[in-house]
């Protein structure tokens, strides 16, 4: 009997949510919001985003020295955001638009403590984010990265102050890596709860 009633509740609360979602379909900019889209130069490098750290962040994946050997591929945190107006799209299309900017800052860990490369703080033992590191950023265009599976890889340094503007990156550098494993058009939405759906 209980069951039966939360099932009915649940249901009333489906029928609510629905119709919300139909009427905000008209008020696309409403539900949308505006877009930050990516700036290149004249010769076609992309411009170091502006106040991605207003973004929506996404997730932050960690593969430290200590746990790779002492000296792992991606040793920082990996500070991962979403252009905000591109998010919204994306939650209500399930398709990353045209223009999408993905933003990894990179964020070294507080220096080392314990062998493992953690460190022993009020909270626990862990890994703490220290110094920033630079940035790797991704943007799509299918037109314009047609040949790297329509997205765009640059580098922003791979140490601070991040660069102004930075060349695109050949396939094997970024893209390639990014197609055999990311779960959804090239982006690692599998570590991402907001994303993977
Ligand atoms: C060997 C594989 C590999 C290579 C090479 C690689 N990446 Fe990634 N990249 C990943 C993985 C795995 C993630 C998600 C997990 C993480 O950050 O550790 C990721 C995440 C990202 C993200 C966050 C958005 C997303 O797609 O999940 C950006 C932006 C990014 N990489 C850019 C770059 C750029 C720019 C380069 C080249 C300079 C590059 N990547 C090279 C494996 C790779």
């Amino acid at each position: 009997m209980m069951h039966i009633h939360k099932a009915a509740l649940l249901l009333a609360g489906c029928l609510v949510a629905t119709s919300t979602f139909s009427q905000k379909q008209s008020g696309e900019t409403e539900q949308t919001g505006p877009r930050y889209l990516p700036e290149f130069t004249s010769s076609g490098e992309l411009i170091l985003p502006k106040n991605f750290n207003e973004w929506v962040f996404v997730g932050a994946p960690l593969t430290p020295d200590g746990l790779n050997g002492g000296k792992a591929g991606f040793p920082e945190f990996h500070n991962v955001y979403i252009e905000r107006g591109s998010y919204s799209v994306f939650r209500k299309t399930g398709v990353f638009p045209e223009g999408t900017i993905m933003f990894k800052e990179l964020q070294r860990v507080v220096t080392p403590q314990n062998a493992n490369g953690s460190r022993t703080e009020a909270s626990g033992v862990g890994y703490f984010p220290g110094v920033l590191n630079g940035a790797d950023v991704s943007v799509k265009d299918s037109t314009r990265f047609a040949s790297t599976n329509g997205w765009g890889f640059f580098n922003f340094h791979h140490s601070e102050p991040k660069a102004a503007t930075a060349v695109l990156q050949p396939n094997d550098k970024c893209a390639g890596c990014h197609t055999t494993g990311a779960k959804k058009d090239m982006v690692w939405t599998q570590f991402y709860r907001l994303l993977d759906h």
